[in-house]
């Protein structure tokens, strides 16, 4: 019997409606639309705003999305993996409660928690159980709603995140479509330069960190973006050469959108031109776990058979890797 290759056979993808532009952070804290833009490429985000939903609101959507595009019964998936650094709360798991909502009652369902190489990782995971034979249908999620972790008041933070969702169905696939190869890496060295101080089992919430607003995210910018161009740029060369694909091969960069300039320096690197990188960070800025389906979402009528696809990440922890998978349907 030929070798199962693990195919990305549906997408689907769902932003909020509110749409925070750089003219309405300018009211809010010191910055300005040129600073952003020239720093970032972010023109726009949106906004979860509703009070009482969280980032399994985004992923449903995202799901749901997927589900009606390609006609898929919902209790013909065998397992959800919800990739997200912003889980609707500590315990009782997002993930399973999306299954649920959406009608997966056959699935089982876990939270994959890696920063903003979430869904990549994600990636990897859903291939391996399509690869092992036993599972048909893996469904993806990768949702986060950034804003419940920001300091709106934080100009260094506040610019660059947005929220939002996307999803991808994996199923096996007989004649070498899908994943192809991956390179994935952590370094626990990357802690102190990202990170959210309390809410966790080493400072629980009280009063007092409540008072120091020690809930929200604070990052070193300067060492992640230095990290991220040398990393996201190395192992998408990597894989390039290991899997003997010259320029001319890559059809799609798919890089996570945390700030333009590391996008432009991995394609750079790696001798594409604009035309073949997927890019929506000037709408929806950083989604974290959302940004890689969020961009095949937004470029899926573009896809053909066959296309190679270099995703690449880099994120917290630090997380980083890159996928190499050929496009397995045509645009619709
Ligand atoms: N508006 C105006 N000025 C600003 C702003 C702002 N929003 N933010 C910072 N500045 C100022 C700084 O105070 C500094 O001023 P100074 O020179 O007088 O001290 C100057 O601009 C330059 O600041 P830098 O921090 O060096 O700016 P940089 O070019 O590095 O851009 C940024 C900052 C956008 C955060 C960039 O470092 C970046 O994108 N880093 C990577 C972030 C990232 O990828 N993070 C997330 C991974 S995601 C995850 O895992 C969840």
């Amino acid at each position: 019997m030929s070798k199962i290759t693990a195919a990305i056979t549906a997408v689907g993808g769902y932003v909020p409606d509110y749409v925070l532009t750089n003219q309405i952070l300018e009211t809010m804290v010191d910055t300005n639309d040129e600073w952003i833009t020239a720093r970032t490429g972010i023109k726009e985000r949106r906004i979860l705003k509703e009070k009482g939903k969280g980032t399994s609101y985004l992923a449903i959507q995202a799901a749901e999305d997927l589900l009606k595009k390609s006609n898929t019964d919902p209790k013909d998936i065998d397992m959800v993996i919800m990739a997200t650094a912003t889980p609707d709360m500590p315990v009782a798991v997002t993930g399973v409660y999306v299954a649920t909502e959406i009608g997966a009652v056959n699935a089982f369902s876990f939270d994959l928690v890696a920063a903003c190489s979430s869904f990549l990782f994600g990636m990897s995971t859903a291939a391996k159980y399509i690869e092992s034979g036993h599972y048909k249908k893996v469904l993806l999620i990768g949702a986060d709603k950034m804003s419940s972790i920001i300091d709106y008041e934080d100009r260094s933070t506040c610019i660059i995140f947005g929220d939002g969702g996307g999803a991808v169905l994996f199923e096996p696939n007989y004649e070498r479509l899908g994943v192809q190869d991956e390179i994935l890496h952590t370094d626990g060295a990357g802690r102190p330069f990202l990170r959210i101080d309390a809410g966790g089992s080493i400072l629980p919430a009280s009063a007092e960190t409540v008072a120091n607003k020690q809930h929200f995210v604070v990052q070193e910018g300067r060492t992640i973006f230095k990290l991220a161009v040398s990393n996201m740029a190395d192992v998408s060369e990597m894989i390039m050469k290991r899997n003997e694909l010259s320029d001319k091969d890559v059809n799609w960069l798919v890089p996570h959108q945390a700030n333009k300039r590391i996008i432009d320096a991995t394609a750079k690197r790696m001798n594409l031109p604009k035309e073949k990188v997927m890019t929506n960070i000037h709408k929806y800025g950083n989604t974290t776990s959302a940004t890689l389906p969020l961009c095949l979402n937004d470029y899926e009528k573009k896809l053909k058979i066959g296309d190679n696809l270099i995703f690449s990440a880099f994120g917290g922890g630090f997380t980083w890797g890159a996928i190499y998978l050929k496009w397995a349907y045509n645009g619709i």
